[in-house]
């Protein structure tokens, strides 16, 4: 049997989530069970689609990695999860069939409230995660300095040994339209990094977000 590690019992505001109807968990690790791990894996499959890491790197890093996980059901059903490594969130997703109706921001709230200082690298080119991590709902921005890019992925289990990047500038001005919609000014350039030894190779740059608490 899986204890879980209920919202309500840290002080979860179940009226916050009534409009969606969804429940939400906070799993540790430890607690997983290969039944459940069965599930994720579904989940995630299905919901990175051909950015899938692949079954045996799910169980052999990503959940060797992993702190904890938070889900959200609806009606029993998974809907929406994301991975911690520490703060990092590393695995995000909405169910496919549940996406356009603010779930997603609503997952990145959950980070949020779940642990303040939860950040998340994210591809240069995924515009749905960008959008989102950008929503006005939210105060996830930008870590642009290499040091403090470095120093976070030195905290993860999964980067510890293999934190240092190389940065380079990308463009991406609807980005910068998207924050200055929220009163943030930003230039059209913004600083990515990339891992050396990151599973997508030297030139796969992605850019860090982290909550402001
Ligand atoms: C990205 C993702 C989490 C969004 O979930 P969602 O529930 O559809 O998002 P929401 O309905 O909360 O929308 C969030 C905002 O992002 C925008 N958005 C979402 N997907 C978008 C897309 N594909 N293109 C452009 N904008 C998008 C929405 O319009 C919304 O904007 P608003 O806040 O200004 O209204 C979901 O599409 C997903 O799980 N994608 C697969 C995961 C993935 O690819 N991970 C790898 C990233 S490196």
């Amino acid at each position: 049997m899986i204890e879980y590690k209920d919202k309500m019992e840290e002080g979860f505001d179940p009226e916050e989530n009534m409009d969606l109807n969804l429940q939400v968990q906070v799993i540790p690790k430890e607690q997983v069970d290969e039944e459940q791990l069965k599930e994720f894996i579904e989940f995630f499959r299905a919901g990175y689609d051909d950015r899938w890491v692949g079954e045996e790197y799910f169980r052999n890093v990503v959940m060797k990695n992993s702190t904890e996980l938070l889900t959200m059901r609806k009606e029993g059903k998974l809907v929406a999860a994301f991975n911690f490594d520490h703060h990092r969130i590393t695995d995000i997703a909405v169910n496919p069939e549940y996406r356009g109706s603010g779930i997603g921001v609503k997952l990145f709230q959950e980070a949020a409230r779940h642990d303040p200082k939860s950040w998340i690298t994210i591809a240069a080119d995924a515009e749905g995660m960008l959008a989102t991590v950008t929503s006005q709902g939210l105060n996830y921005l930008p870590v642009e300095d290499k040091n403090q890019m470095e120093s976070l992925f030195q905290e993860g289990n999964g980067t510890r040994d293999n934190y240092q990047v190389e940065v380079s500038e990308v463009e991406i001005p609807w980005l910068a339209a998207r924050l200055q919609e929220k009163g943030i000014e930003h230039s059209d350039t913004f600083i990515a990094s990339s891992r050396n030894k990151s599973l997508h190779g030297p030139t796969y740059w992605q850019l860090l977000f982290q909550n402001q608490k």
